[in-house]
């Protein structure tokens, strides 16, 4: 039983970049792969990139797609082992999970974080109930703590427009209206941290993401020092790990502009999207020759096909 939940889970990525390139090449080599399979692809909470991008990547291996957006459309889920089912929730993860697994041969979910419970939303309760009562393969779409088939991409993106052995990678934490999950940037950690890239991190004081996953990657508060030399800046904002899902004051301006981007070695401007325009980057930016960002959604399609094959041919590990 084999799953992929977590970019950790991979153990060589770098290996994982030519074969995405063979797919974004070729996308349809393996489209008897799947014929006469399911996808049950389950969504807690919106999306545009990974509903589409999935659906066409398992599409493109000749798989069916069910798609359910779960908060609208089905029973409410509890997940307590144990529980007296006496309040709104009329259906228990353990049927729910056995019975689609039925129904799919694989399972893809996302649900996002509280924000509000750090230990639960560490939990991961709604992806590792399916984990622990589907009988089937499950795909991690975006959780509480990851967004895997994100920092895939985004491994792939740079991998492949890459123009030194070694680029300079820069995260930087933008701004935003309102508390953000941390599961794109710690999957961008993770991912990078796999690949040979100078990984730099900025972020303002009480932005610093979870040490654990941080490990030895610099962390930067000034954000023009650590664009200086990049070669590929990617732009995120996200709430505080502590205290968790809150918003702390930020001194100065760290929308990323034309100003700041010239700092760079003329550097590439990605992030995963949607994105607020002048709010998180200026337009400028965002519709400058150094913004690779639709090239990046584009390349979802590819890194998803990757998972799902590898799920459909060995499973995981
Ligand atoms: N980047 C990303 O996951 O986009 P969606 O929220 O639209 O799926």
């Amino acid at each position: 039983m084999n799953h992929f939940l977590d970019i950790s889970s991979v153990d060589n990525l770098q290996a994982w970049m030519p074969e995405i390139a063979s797919l974004k090449k070729e996308p349809l080599q393996y489209a008897a792969l799947g014929k006469g399979k399911t996808l049950g692809m389950l969504f807690f909470n919106s999306s545009l990139r990974t509903r589409l991008s999935t659906q066409k990547a398992a599409q493109n291996l000749g798989m069916q797609t069910m798609i359910m957006n779960v908060q609208e459309d089905a029973w409410g889920l509890s997940f307590e082992d144990g529980v007296v089912m006496n309040t709104s929730s009329a259906e228990h993860i353990k049927e729910a999970a056995a019975v689609l697994s039925g129904y799919c041969d694989a399972l893809a979910v996302r649900a996002f974080p509280s924000l509000t419970d750090k230990a639960a939303d560490m939990q991961e309760r709604i992806l590792n109930g399916f984990k622990k009562y589907a009988t089937v393969p499950i795909v991690n779409m975006e959780s509480a703590m990851g967004h895997p088939l994100q920092g895939l991409t985004d491994a792939f993106t740079i991998w492949e427009q890459q123009k030194t052995e070694r680029p300079k990678v820069v995260l930087s934490w933008a701004p935003h209206i309102k508390p953000l999950p941390q599961s794109v940037p710690n999957s961008f950690v993770l991912a990078m941290q796999a690949m040979p890239v100078d990984l730099v991190i900025c972020n303002p004081v009480g932005y610093n993401l979870n040490p654990d996953l941080v490990g030895d990657t610099p962390v930067i508060h000034d954000q023009e020092a650590a664009f200086a030399g990049a070669d590929f800046v990617y732009a995120k904002s996200w709430s505080a790990f502590e205290p968790y899902g809150t918003l702390p004051m930020v001194k100065g301006n760290w929308q990323i502009d034309q100003h700041k981007m010239k700092l760079t070695n003329q550097a590439k401007f990605m992030h995963c999207l949607p994105v607020r325009r002048n709010v998180v980057v200026s337009d400028a930016v965002l519709d400058s020759e150094a913004s690779i960002v639709i090239s990046q959604a584009h390349n979802r399609t590819y890194s998803a096909q990757l998972v799902i094959q590898k799920l459909l041919k060995h499973g995981m590990e």
